[in-house]
């Protein structure tokens, strides 16, 4: 094959390639994309983006062109003499060294501003929110209201957030691409990252990740951020700071079920909020089973899960080491963002958390499961359930809004 037919054939693989891109990168909606950011903090971070982006290409292009000329004008011909051979260049070292250190002063200035604001502490008057990374969820408290909860935040559009970032394990990081920042989530120490979401967002779900590797279920390991208005904000607040209202419900009226505060619509969840995980193999539940949330509190409360979840308004609940689950039923996902908040996913993940999601501290529940960490079968004697009472505590979590 001639050179010059290479080169054809390599130009148009080039060319199909970059359409292809071009395509996809024009196609849809990118629900996850950090390059379309809705927040103060996100266009920081863009502005420094578009910059470097710009000034690279530039180079880049610059470069290359400076290179293929001299590579094809100079190149070896037949029957040549040794051209004449030179040693340096000071005009051309002092250009070259110049040209790049004004190239930097561009890119340094904008990224020492950009770290300066990134790094300032939040505004007075902030909506703070701690932030616990666990393996693998994420625990949310907002401190001046009172409120636990788990893997979902409401933040009101056009006021600051304070996110106070710590670990109770390994390294994990808090990111939802959409709203801009990534931070680190570290051991025994404290990060901080603060951002205001647009007013016009006022209505709308984000996808959040944890972006560092932490262990088998780094993947299983996503929150979700509802950007709602000020007043669904508030609303929403007054209802998660209320014990559970089936516990209350217990010795007054059968207010099972009743929703509180505002809670996001479900129907106007986007699809890319909706988890779609499979329910993996050999996992069954008996069908038609009918849940009674009376009998889902007792067996709740004289079984494990009050080792390990809290439930405000169960004193028996009183757990720290997996969610809180007082408003567990408002919630759109389970299992940290991999299954949708639906009683057949609740009832299989009772039964058989560990494979739903591996790894996890949650102990698999259901009587004669095979418990992928102990390697074991469980059974009645070690605190087995029965589908019959894993219906109940569905029934009875579900009524928990
Ligand atoms: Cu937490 Cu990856």
């Amino acid at each position: 094959m001639k050179g010059s037919d290479r080169l054809r054939r390599l130009a148009s693989y080039a060319f199909v390639a970059v359409l292809a891109m071009a395509v996809v990168a024009c196609n849809e909606a990118h629900p996850n994309s950090t390059l379309d950011p809705h927040t103060d903090l996100g266009r920081e971070i863009d502005f420094l983006w578009n910059r470097l982006l710009l000034l690279g290409t530039i180079v880049f292009v610059l470069v290359e062109v400076v290179l293929i000329y001299v590579v094809f004008r100079y190149r070896r011909r037949e029957n040549q003499e040794m051209p004449p051979q030179t040693h340096g260049s000071t005009r051309l070292e002092i250009a070259w060294t110049l040209i790049p250190a004004v190239i930097l002063v561009f890119i340094a200035v904008p990224t020492v501003r950009t770290i300066f604001i990134t790094q300032a502490h939040a505004a007075p008057g902030s909506l703070n929110i701690e932030v616990t990374g666990h393996q693998w969820w994420w625990e949310f408290r907002y401190p001046d209201y009172g409120v636990t909860t788990a893997n979902e935040i409401y933040i009101p559009a056009g006021r600051t957030v304070n996110f106070r970032l710590r670990s109770a394990d390994v390294i994990h990081s808090f990111w939802a691409p959409e709203l801009g920042g990534k931070r680190d989530v570290v051991t025994n120490r404290t990060n901080y990252m603060w951002y205001t979401p647009d007013s016009s967002i006022s209505s709308n779900v984000w996808n959040g990740f944890c972006a560092e590797y932490c262990g088998a279920s780094h993947a299983n390991m996503r929150f979700r951020v509802f950007t709602v208005t000020r007043q669904q904000f508030e609303s929403w607040v007054a209802g998660q700071k209320l014990p559970a209202r089936f516990g209350a419900a217990v010795s007054a009226a059968p207010t099972a079920g009743t929703q509180s505060g505002y809670i996001f619509p479900r129907e106007q969840v986007p699809d890319y909020a909706v988890p779609h995980s499979p329910i993996p193999s050999g996992l069954k539940f008996t069908p038609g089973l009918t849940g009674n949330a009376q009998r889902g509190l007792k067996v709740f409360t004289s079984s494990a899960c009050i080792g390990c979840h809290a439930i405000a308004g169960n004193p028996m609940a009183m757990g720290t080491t997996g969610p809180n689950l007082t408003h567990v039923g408002s919630r759109l996902t389970i299992a940290a963002g991999r299954f949708p908040n639906a009683a057949a996913y609740l009832a299989l993940w009772i039964k058989n958390a560990r494979a739903m999601k591996p790894e996890i501290i949650m102990p698999t529940l259901g009587v004669d499961e095979y418990d992928p960490v102990l390697k074991t079968k469980v059974t009645a004697a070690t605190g087995g359930l029965t589908d019959q009472q894993i219906a109940d505590i569905v029934a009875y979590l579900t009524a928990l809004k």
